[in-house]
């Protein structure tokens, strides 16, 4: 039978020798498990001498501390080498670009309220919002238009039943929020407003539900030639043409007075559409200067303030700028729609990154 010595060299050997952590549990199994080499000699303790039995034992016991202290630590050095080969092949480096993995896109309305703002946040704009239900004094009556009026058939308005049995309207345009900020903000003034719009009307260029961005400058000085400069800046940096031809056509708005629509250039040759200089225009936007009525109604002195406003369809411009034919898919959800039309969520649109995808 080998002696605790022998056994002791030839165990630590072996684990000097195992290579893995599977290789040192099986040697300790071997040596100390049930059946175990060290354990089988310890059984032989019984057939022995008592004084013999006290020295073998003991030397045993030490046998049997120093064999699993050794596998311990052998155990302990290779799970900190594991670690360090781990932790050398996973490195990750941060300076590295963002991976584009991502499944998500953003929709083209969205990005296209993006671009709008930056264009107008450059120029000093800052956002306002109101509510998508309205009251007739909001959507119309502050904006001087009267009940009889025909722009109220006009825009094939959602009626909806209000409290005390004042009706209540789904906003057909965003001006009410004109009427809210005169409300409740002294001049100067300088807001443009994104938001959901309703009409009831569908077809290819119509959905009930639609954008508009609004625009309201109010203070003592700007005058019509602010207008026109500040539309002409907007148009240009957002189809990106720098000589863009900018048309200013009368036109009539009863919350305006005087009013203009305002065209673009374009081209139509050959059955292919450009923006740009051309033989053709392409009205994109509603502009005049604030109705000296609609300032009255919201408590300020036209004698004393006048300004400007404006609006725009962000479907249409959208439509416009990156080739979509049908306003009604901007709503299907179809995600192949998205996936082709829509913006990678990193690239944030601004006037100093570039607009352009
Ligand atoms: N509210 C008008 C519309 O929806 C657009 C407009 C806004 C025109 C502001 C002039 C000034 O058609």
């Amino acid at each position: 039978m080998e002696t605790p010595d022998q056994l002791r060299d030839a165990l630590l050997k072996d684990v000097e020798a195992a290579n893995s952590t599977e290789a040192l549990e099986e040697l300790r199994i071997s040596a100390l498990g049930k059946k175990g080499r060290i354990t089988e000699l310890m059984k032989g303790l019984g057939q022995m001498a008592p004084e013999e039995r006290k020295a073998a034992g003991q030397a045993l016991n030490v046998l049997k501390g120093e064999v699993s202290s050794a596998i311990d630590v052998k155990k302990a050095a290779m799970a900190d080498a594991d670690l360090d080969k781990r932790l050398m092949s996973e490195q990750i480096d941060v300076t590295l670009p963002a991976a584009h993995e991502e499944t998500g896109y953003v929709h083209p309305i969205s990005q296209t309220i993006d671009e709008i703002v930056g264009i107008f946040g450059e120029m000093g704009f800052t956002v306002a919002e109101g509510p998508d239900i309205e009251d007739d004094w909001h959507n119309f009556t502050a904006l001087n238009i009267p009940l009889d009026h025909p722009a109220r058939q006009e825009h094939d308005t959602f009626y909806m039943p209000g409290e005390d049995g004042k009706r209540k309207v789904l906003r057909t345009h965003t001006s009410p929020v004109q009427i809210r900020t005169m409300t409740d903000q002294e001049p100067p003034i300088r807001i443009i407003v994104p938001g959901r719009t309703y009409r009831s009307d569908y077809d290819a260029t119509h959905s009930p539900m639609f954008h508009q961005v609004e625009g309201l400058v109010i203070d003592k000085t700007s005058h019509m030639g602010h207008l026109k400069g500040c539309l002409i800046e907007f148009c240009r940096a957002f189809f990106e043409v720098d000589d863009l031809p900018v048309r200013f056509r009368p036109s009539y708005f009863p919350f305006t007075e005087p009013s203009a629509e305002v065209d673009i250039g374009c081209t139509r040759e050959g059955g292919e559409f450009k923006i740009g200089h051309g033989d053709d225009w392409l009205e994109i936007l509603g502009s005049g200067m604030v109705n000296p009525n609609v300032l009255s109604n919201c408590g300020i002195d036209p004698n004393e303030y006048q300004g400007f406003a404006f609006g725009l369809g962000v479907e249409r411009v959208a439509m416009l700028k990156y080739g979509i034919p049908d306003l009604r898919t901007f709503f299907e959800s179809d995600l192949r729609w998205l996936r082709h039309y829509g913006f990678r969520s990193l690239e944030v649109p601004g006037m100093v990154g570039g607009l352009v995808r």
